[in-house]
């Protein structure tokens, strides 16, 4: 089947994205028609990605109310919240869906119409959100290819790229923007375990782009910097908090490995992914089963009933961070600074 050209898409009254859990073997377009058909496909990770978290929220919103038989404004409100609550209950760590889901609640409240009105008014604005997320994609390329130079040699853990967003992506959005310049860029991306996003995700977007691209195992990040074979770190985020950026697991150990080698650490998010209000001790870290980590697969790989841990992200104290790159600029630590 052929890839749209958009992560996700609205189509009257159905939401399609691609099945991720499926990537690279398979293409499979995923169509969902209700709340907690994107909750169920959040929750196994076909649809995974902050920044596509919470587009998948805000049309998960946005299916509520365009099959909802609720006749008053008021009650489909209600419905909204019912359902805003299902899609809370998915993922905990990154802030996006929280952000789509608040933003589309605080407005349907304060709206003043009929429920069919109220309905129309959801569709759009969960558009809207989707829109902004690749406006936003293209900015943070723009922006963040002004810090890569011809002949850099970029890492990236998990995937940021296009299929964890709208289109384009955050890191991989930076990566894309620098190719497109011109410039004669090479990527490491790691497999990033356990659930592989850098080698079954990243690997394929970049393949498919064209752009020179070297799997590593996690546990050669150290091996590869002390041999001078990277020249910059860009990574996404799931949320950045006042002292810390949240993102995949491993995401730490590059950034202490990048500064021991003096390699600048670059995490690329759109406003959406920024929770200042908030420090890393209030965000819950999403716990997955452990069968994630002593199976590949269905392919048991430790001694049976062994216990694993499976946090599924870190947290990178902010002084490791040399820049982020949002739509509006690049901030430094002066800019961090104020986040305290
Ligand atoms: O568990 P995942 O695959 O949803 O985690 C994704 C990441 O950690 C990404 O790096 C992050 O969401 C940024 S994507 C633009």
């Amino acid at each position: 089947m052929r890839m749209q050209k958009r992560t996700i898409e609205w189509r009257d009254g159905t939401v399609r994205t691609i099945d991720q859990s499926r990537l690279p073997w398979e293409t499979a377009i995923l169509e969902m028609k209700s709340c907690s058909d994107v909750a169920e496909a959040i929750k196994t990770m076909k649809i995974r990605g902050a920044p596509l978290l919470g587009v998948a929220a805000a049309f998960a919103l946005a299916l509520t109310a365009y099959h909802s038989k609720r006749k008053s404004r008021k009650e489909l409100v209600q419905e909204l919240e019912k359902a805003a609550e299902i899609l809370r209950s998915t993922r905990p760590t990154g802030v996006n869906l929280f952000w789509a889901v608040d933003r589309i609640l605080a407005k349907a409240r304060e709206f003043s119409g009929s429920a069919e009105a109220l309905a129309a008014f959801v569709v759009e604005e969960a558009k809207k959100i989707a829109d902004e997320d690749a406006a936003a994609n293209h900015m943070i390329g723009k922006f963040g290819a002004e810090l890569i130079r011809d002949g850099d040699v970029i890492l990236t853990h998990c995937n940021a790229g296009a299929l964890a967003t709208v289109e384009y992506g955050t890191a991989l959005g930076v990566i894309r923007a620098a190719w497109e310049q011109g410039k004669r860029i090479r990527v490491i991306a790691t497999e990033t375990r356990p659930k592989l996003q850098g080698a079954r995700l990243t690997t394929y977007e970049l393949k498919r782009d064209g752009i020179p691209v070297t799997l590593i195992t996690d546990s050669m990040v150290g091996y590869v910097m002390y041999k001078r074979l990277v020249s910059k770190v860009v990574v996404g985020a799931d949320r950045i908090v006042k002292d810390a950026v949240i993102n995949k697991i491993g995401t730490f150990t590059v950034a202490v490995l990048a500064k021991e080698h003096g390699i600048p650490f670059y995490v690329a998010a759109p406003k959406s992914t920024f929770d200042l209000t908030h420090n890393s001790a209030d965000v819950i870290i999403e716990e997955r089963k452990p069968e994630e980590v002593t199976q590949i697969g269905s392919l048991r790989i430790a001694a049976e009933g062994v216990d694993a841990l499976n946090p599924a992200f870190d947290i990178t104290p902010i002084e490791y961070v040399t820049a982020i790159i949002c739509e509006s600029g690049i901030l430094y630590k002066k800019d961090f600074d104020k986040f305290k």
